[in-house]
């Protein structure tokens, strides 16, 4: 008989926002009369900007002609959108990094969760807690981790660094030495960040201790303060230590056109092996290339236009992330982020744990947002909510939480 995967077996329930997805369907479905508003996964709802609608529409056309058409995408992607990458995301801001070190894929998700293969199988993984799920889950499947501890939600084998009000979500550097660091920065679920300094000490860091940082950066666009790098590269020391994983989901709207890149610069090595050979390897062994007309449309994204419209968007998210934020506050919650992210992050009301309140708010305010604790134990007693709904309903959703303090 054959034999499944059994690390799959280890993971509790399904995927967070799956079991989100479920629950809030089965209340839709018995409370009909009832309007939902939706403001937990971190899904974007305002349509693609016109720019990169009309360099798709152009892209298609090209495929419908022989002359232009195009099969498979080089591997690694095109060069016209390594360089654009290159130049644009990363030399203007003064970082040292080049287009044949660029990776473009079919979005940050894959990536984050594929770039644990490339390591060693005994490697010790340190994550923020609370944290992206898809680090975590993804190392489990690749049987890096022990047991789940159901009572105190935390895996063996897995260093957990909290971040919570207490240490101003600020992780600090574990007392054991760990190979590969997850950082996401601005922080998804918290909406907090690093400051330059404080990254410099994660930099400084790997580097002693011969550990490899995955610096998720795919809510960089929503940084508003000057002291918050957009890049890890931007911190001296980060290419013999980091790989950054970057997506246009959250920048341009493209959660439903899937669309993300990865930066594995080739000073990185192991000895004598550059990690940049292994990724590169196992990209042309998995992976076809993403479609020529996303990585147009990723094109237009660089554009006067493009870079116009999407910052318009990113504004119009922000303006959501403040009013949840300002009106929760107001209303006598504890709220953090919402400044260089599209996430608020808020205490829920003492006596309850993160569950009991998305009970609670889906029940008596009809609103959705993700448990703490779904990102890990730190996240039990906070709640988070998305910018990225649309403005009305943001405001109301927020208005029916204020009625509930009253
Ligand atoms: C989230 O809600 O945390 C994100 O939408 C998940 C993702 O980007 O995959």
């Amino acid at each position: 008989m054959f034999q499944v995967n059994k690390n799959y077996l280890k993971l509790p329930g399904s995927y967070l926002f799956s079991t989100i997805a479920k629950k809030v369907n089965a209340y839709t479905e018995a409370n009909t009369d009832r309007t939902i508003i939706r403001l937990g996964i971190g899904d974007v709802t305002q349509p693609i900007a016109p720019a990169i609608i009309k360099a798709m529409h152009e892209a298609v056309d090209e495929m419908g002609n022989a002359a232009t058409f195009h099969g498979y995408a080089p591997d690694l992607g095109y060069a016209f959108l390594r360089e654009e990458i290159a130049k644009q995301d990363y030399q203007a801001r003064g970082c040292e990094i080049s287009a044949d070190e660029i990776f473009v894929s079919d979005g940050a998700k894959c990536d984050c969760g594929n770039i644990q293969e490339i390591f060693a199988a005994d490697s010790k993984i340190a994550v923020c807690d609370p944290v992206y799920p898809v680090y975590v889950d993804s190392n489990v499947m690749a049987g890096r981790t022990g047991e789940y501890d159901e009572e105190s939600g935390t895996w063996s084998n897995v260093i957990y660094m909290p971040c919570t009000a207490e240490n101003q979500f600020v992780p600090e550097l574990p007392k054991e030495t760990p190979d590969l660091i997850y950082l996401c920065i601005p922080n998804n679920p918290t909406g907090t960040t690093l400051t330059r300094e404080q990254l410099k000490i994660w930099v400084d860091y790997a580097n002693r201790v011969g550990a490899v940082i995955l610096y998720d950066a795919a809510y960089e666009a929503y940084i508003t303060e000057e002291n918050v790098p957009h890049s890890i590269y931007e911190i001296e020391g980060a290419r013999t230590c980091a790989i950054e994983f970057r997506s246009y989901s959250k920048n341009a709207g493209f959660t439903g056109v899937r669309l993300g890149f990865t930066v594995v610069p080739k000073d990185l090595k192991c000895g004598d092996v550059t990690v940049h050979s292994l990724w590169a390897r196992r990209h042309g062994t998995k992976f076809n290339g993403a479609p020529y007309v996303t990585q147009k449309a990723a094109m237009a994204v660089y554009s006067q236009e493009g870079k116009a419209e999407i910052k318009e968007q990113v504004a119009y998210y922000m303006r959501n992330a403040k009013a949840i934020y300002d009106g929760l506050k107001e209303a006598g919650y504890q709220v953090y982020g919402a400044v260089n992210s599209p996430y608020a992050w808020l205490k829920v009301p003492e006596g309850m744990t993160s569950w009991d309140f998305f009970d609670y708010l889906l029940e008596e305010a009809n609103v959705v947002g993700t448990p703490g604790s779904g990102f890990g134990p730190s996240g039990e007693g906070y709640f988070r909510l998305t910018g990225f709904g649309t403005y009305e309903n943001t405001v109301m959703a927020v208005e029916r939480m204020k009625a509930l303090k009253k």
